[in-house]
């Protein structure tokens, strides 16, 4: 249910960094770690119910070759869409960019270290261009209840086993953020680029449903939310609704998170509890479970405050170099 979940929070929040920084019809974005241009695609739907979308000058920046190839190859028809390889340590594209886009935690390749030099660049790039943009930093949540036992934790081998229809996994060192450990690597970032962020806006992404609820590689006592959830919006009256209640975490954790999970536990239970009482009554339908499922997904998105406590956290960092 990838759509249903992820792209629709995605989206939303694209829109919001495009609307805040595009002026007239034109966007120029450069999309760090593009893979293979997902992003892009979430851009444009995002935008697509403007009666007049912008047009968008994509640039798509990734390290890996084959990567840059394949997205070359879907998008070869496409005049303003352009993809190169580069590694984003080296330095952004000197030319002014209205939106620094980011999709599918490619930040959480970097140290802390490393992003914050990043940041610098981008941010001294915005600076000697003289533009209004937002740079979108999507990273690893610290303090995803899918890694529990990491939270002590801002850096280690993290597996992508979901990439993978039962191979080996490939494993590459990430580094993990709360909110405040971003907020000091922006705050550094920032200063060293020579501008004060305008607005800082944070988001947790995937706070019940992380794919590794499923996978377990991480915190197998986990159960398998995702899978559960993905059930329900199926429509299927044999999960039982017991399996899916969240127990608050106690886990290392600064007290903000761990009072955010009692508050997001109970309103996730709350829903469970009214659905199996409503079905205690009349019987369990295929529209009271995709009706739960949506509640739950409502909780995900009404309940977050950015602090890390889902497998991603999204940032939005507003610049402007146009008024110093
Ligand atoms: C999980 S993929 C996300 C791809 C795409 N944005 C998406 O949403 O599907 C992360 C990407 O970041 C790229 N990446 C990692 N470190 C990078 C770096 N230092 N510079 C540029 N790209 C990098 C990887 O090659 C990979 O393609």
């Amino acid at each position: 249910m990838k759509r249903e979940w992820e792209e629709r929070f995605s989206k939303s929040l694209f829109r919001s960094a495009a609307e805040a920084t595009s002026t007239g019809n034109r966007l120029s974005v450069v999309d760090v770690g593009s893979g293979t241009g997902d992003a892009l695609h979430l851009l444009e739907g995002a935008l697509n119910h403007h009666r007049r979308p912008p047009v968008i000058d994509y640039l798509g920046l990734d390290l890996d070759p084959d990567m840059v190839e394949v997205a070359r190859d879907l998008h070869r028809d496409r005049p303003r869409v352009e993809f190169a390889m580069a590694d984003i340590r080296d330095g952004v594209p000197d030319r002014p960019t209205q939106l620094y886009l980011a999709s599918g935690v490619p930040y959480s390749h970097l140290t802390r270290e490393e992003l914050t030099a990043v940041l610098a660049d981008i941010t001294a790039t915005v600076r000697r261009h003289r533009t209004r943009s937002v740079v979108v930093l999507d990273v690893l949540g610290r303090y995803s209840m899918e890694w529990e036992p990491y939270w002590d934790f801002d850096r280690w081998t993290y597996a992508m086993t979901f990439f993978q229809g039962g191979e080996p996994a490939p494993e590459a060192k990430m580094s993990f953020y709360g909110q405040s450990d971003l907020a000091t690597v922006i705050a550094d970032g920032t200063r060293h680029g020579g501008l004060l962020p305008v607005r800082v806006e944070y988001f947790d992404r995937s706070i019940g449903v992380g794919r590794h609820t499923v996978t377990g590689a991480f915190n197998p006592a986990l159960p398998p939310y995702r899978e559960l959830v993905n059930r329900l919006f199926a429509g299927d009256v044999t999960v039982a609704l017991p399996d899916l209640r969240i127990e608050d975490p106690c886990g290392e954790a600064p007290p903000e998170v761990l009072n955010f999970f009692t508050g997001f536990a109970t309103r996730w239970n709350e829903r469970l509890w009214h659905c199996a009482e409503v079905e205690s009554t009349r019987w369990a339908s295929a529209a009271s479970r995709t009706r739960l499922a949506r509640q739950l997904r409502d909780v995900e998105f009404s309940a977050q405050r950015g602090l890390g406590a889902g497998h991603s956290l999204i940032c939005l960092l507003h610049l402007d170099g146009s008024t110093r």
